[in-house]
């Protein structure tokens, strides 16, 4: 079964970002799809990478090559993408990581409470995950207005909504098989 890991840009537990990649999980049983939580990783520091690389680190660099391809699903921060987020990318990219993130394919999917969806935080991960050497998949999926989308229940009830994430995860299914 393929597997698939998310990155959430959102630490809220009320996150849109999260409702949107849980109607992902649920409308893909085929898929094995695992949250990569980043929130206990300290802050990058290259001093420690030689002599007291932390842990988390080392656990997170680990858990990252058990996965075919990785997810994002992000708001917009102040025109980019959440600190968090980037931290994390950062932590991937340090010593001893050289084939980590080679060629493994990837989505990013945006939402915003405004009108562009997060497009400009989508432009900047593509380029920061591109640098990294990963397979971008190249639609933007940027979903507008999120706060509009969803029922009380956290039910994603938009239907082009629904229609366009579906057919985006799908076509990258395909693009996945063909890495
Ligand atoms: C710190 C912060 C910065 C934000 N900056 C932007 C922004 O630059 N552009 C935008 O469209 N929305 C921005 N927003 C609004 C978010 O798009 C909106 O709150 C979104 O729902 C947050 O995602 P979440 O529900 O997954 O936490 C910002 C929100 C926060 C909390």
């Amino acid at each position: 079964m393929m597997k698939i890991g998310i990155l959430i840009g959102s630490l809220s537990q009320k996150s849109y970002s999260r409702k949107i990649a849980q109607f992902i999980v649920n409308s893909f049983p085929n898929i094995a799809f695992m949250e990569l939580n980043y929130r206990q990783l300290s802050l990058y520091d290259p001093d420690l990478e030689v002599t007291n690389c932390p842990i988390n680190w080392q656990a997170f660099r680990l858990a990252i090559r058990k996965f075919n391809a990785l997810l994002f699903v992000t708001p917009e921060y102040n025109y980019s993408i959440p600190g968090g987020l980037k931290n994390a990318l950062d932590i991937l990219s340090g010593a001893d990581t050289e084939d980590l993130l080679i060629d493994k394919p990837t989505m990013i999917i945006t939402d915003s409470s405004g009108n562009r969806g997060g497009l400009i935080a989508n432009l900047q991960l593509q380029q920061v995950l591109r640098m990294l050497g990963m397979r971008v998949f190249n639609n933007e999926v940027t979903l507008s207005k999120v706060q509009e989308l969803f029922n009380d229940q956290d039910e994603l009830i938009d239907q082009s909504s629904r229609d366009f994430l579906i057919a985006n995860v799908t076509e990258f299914y395909d693009f996945i098989k063909h890495t």
